[in-house]
């Protein structure tokens, strides 16, 4: 029979684990819900008025919940031995050692996780795994959990999230599906029967969809893989648009009106980020060679490949619109968050793109609305970019006015809405001429720029 789930764990309080769990707390006012993290700071952050994530209206969820029926704490040990639900949220990054390095996932946390809960578990519980990870994960956790405690007291469900960020509470709030998988068994099936109840709050029941616990797995990567698929299309039609005098925007409008291609995800742009597109990809790809499928592998992998490509050609662009050379020149660059509406800057393109003028020489005056300077320099050295270079070469700006004063070129790299209706009269008299503007994102108003005297590139226009 199905559990009356009373008490929620959540392992780990990241991007996906805190929102979701605000959701669900704010939802479900009969279910109290912790939300842990090993990392204190965060939690205190979690706490705090300054929550760790940025999300528009996450504010008032989590400050309809907290300290209600809704906390967040350190205390991993206890909240595991007081729930009947227990999901886990950890993070799963890309293998960055060893086997598989660059295109596995690490499950370090999700092993440790397993090994916390058969630890401190003193009944039967329900493991919902809720990071995005490699098919078989459910497996693993299932296997660490059998060797550690009495069988039969754990069953593992597959629930994939897929709220994307910046919009993570609308996404929350009205999921297009929730789903849901578990092992066919009459025990799986009246543990997914559980984590249905707990949905079913607030989400319609036929779009709660179940499946076995592979199907579920895989249809995370799966969507994710295709969803990237289409931007990585639409951006190597760019390239031809460029080339051919085609309007890009035209293309995916005429190609979208198609029901059976669709409207959405069809945005040109500099290149796409965030930490599940390619993370995904090449956990299909490693996936795909490990069962012995090369092809079905290469296919995926020509996603990534050109997504690469896109952003790399932005940067080239760049300099060789800057007459070859942006030594010493300063460009300005707007965002560096991987998306608008959102701190994070996760393999976000603009990474890449900074990395690269910074090692032609060029002297960057950054300016992004949410993204934290300590984060910047982080990306930018992980990427290997030194302290030094940085110190000399990056200047970040209180405006996207002052990032484009003295510029001889200006780049658009993430699609805030501010960056539409700048002042860029003022602009345009502050900069070098030719000013070259690099819309990375089709957000400016092109022929108003040109009016004005801008040179502009536009991603896809020719
Ligand atoms: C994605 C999936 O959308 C979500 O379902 C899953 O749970 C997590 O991964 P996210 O990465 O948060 O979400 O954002 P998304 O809106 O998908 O954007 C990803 C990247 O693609 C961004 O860099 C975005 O700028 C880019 N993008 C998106 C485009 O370049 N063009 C588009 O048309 C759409
Ligand atoms: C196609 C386009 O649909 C149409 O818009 C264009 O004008 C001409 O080309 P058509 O080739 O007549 O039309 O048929 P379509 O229904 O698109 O099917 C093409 C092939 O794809 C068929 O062999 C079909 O069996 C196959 N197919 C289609 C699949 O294998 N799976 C699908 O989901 C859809
Ligand atoms: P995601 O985008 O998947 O939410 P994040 O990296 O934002 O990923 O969040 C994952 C969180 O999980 C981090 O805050 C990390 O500290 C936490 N975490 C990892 N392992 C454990 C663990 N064993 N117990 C508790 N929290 C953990």
């Amino acid at each position: 029979t199905p559990t009356d789930v009373k008490r929620i764990c959540c392992i780990g309080a990241g991007y996906v684990g805190g929102p979701t769990m605000a959701m669900i707390a704010a939802k479900c006012p009969d279910i109290r819900v912790d939300v842990c993290d090993i990392n204190q700071p965060r939690i205190d952050a979690w706490n705090s008025d300054e929550l760790p994530v940025y999300e528009p209206g996450l504010d008032e969820v989590v400050a309809g919940a907290r300290g209600k029926n809704l906390f967040f704490t350190t205390a991993v040990e206890e909240s595991i031995a007081a729930a009947d639900l227990i999901f886990v949220s950890v993070g799963t990054p890309t293998k960055s050692y060893g086997i598989g390095a660059g295109r596995a996932a690490d499950l370090c946390y999700i092993e440790s996780a397993a090994r916390m809960i058969a630890e401190n578990a003193n009944g039967p519980k329900i493991i919902v795994e809720k990071s995005t990870i490699p098919v078989r994960t459910a497996e693993a956790i299932r296997t660490i959990l059998a060797a550690n405690s009495e069988n039969g007291q754990f069953q593992v469900l597959s629930n994939p999230e897929f709220l994307a960020e910046g919009t993570a509470v609308e996404d929350l709030e009205a999921p297009d599906r929730i789903l849901i998988g578990g092992e066919r068994t009459p025990e799986g099936d009246a543990a997914v029967e559980s984590l249905v109840r707990v949905y079913a709050n607030w989400v319609p029941r036929e779009r709660i969809l179940t499946t076995n616990l592979w199907s579920s797995e895989l249809s995370k990567l799966v969507a994710n893989a295709f969803l990237a698929q289409r931007i990585s299309s639409i951006n190597a039609i760019s390239a031809l648009c460029e080339e051919t005098g085609a309007d890009v925007d035209e293309v995916a409008r005429a190609i979208g009106s198609d029901s059976r291609i669709g409207p959405k995800f069809l945005k040109a742009s500099v290149g796409f980020g965030g930490s599940c597109f390619q993370k995904d990809i090449l956990n299909l790809v490693y996936l795909c060679d490990h069962f012995g499928l090369p092809e079905v592998a290469k296919y995926w992998n020509s996603v990534v490949t050109m997504n690469d490509w896109q952003k790399e050609r932005f940067s080239t662009r760049i300099v060789k619109t800057l007459f070859n050379t942006v030594r010493g020149k300063r460009i300005g660059v707007l965002g560096f968050a991987f998306k608008k509406d959102t701190n994070d800057t996760r393999e976000s393109a603009a990474i890449y793109v900074c990395r690269d003028l910074l090692l032609e020489g060029a002297n960057i005056a950054l300016y992004d609305p949410k993204v934290p300077v300590s984060t910047i320099r982080a990306d930018l050295n992980y990427v290997g970019i030194s302290d030094e270079v940085i110190d000399k070469q990056l200047t970040i700006c209180d405006s996207a006015v002052e990032a484009t004063k003295a510029a001889h070129g200006v780049a658009v790299l993430t699609e805030w809405d501010e960056f539409k209706t700048l002042d860029f009269d003022t602009i345009y008299d502050n900069m070098f001429k030719p000013a070259f503007v690099f819309d990375g994102r089709n957000i400016l108003p092109h022929d108003e720029l040109r009016a004005k005297g801008f040179e502009v590139y536009a991603i896809g226009k020719g």
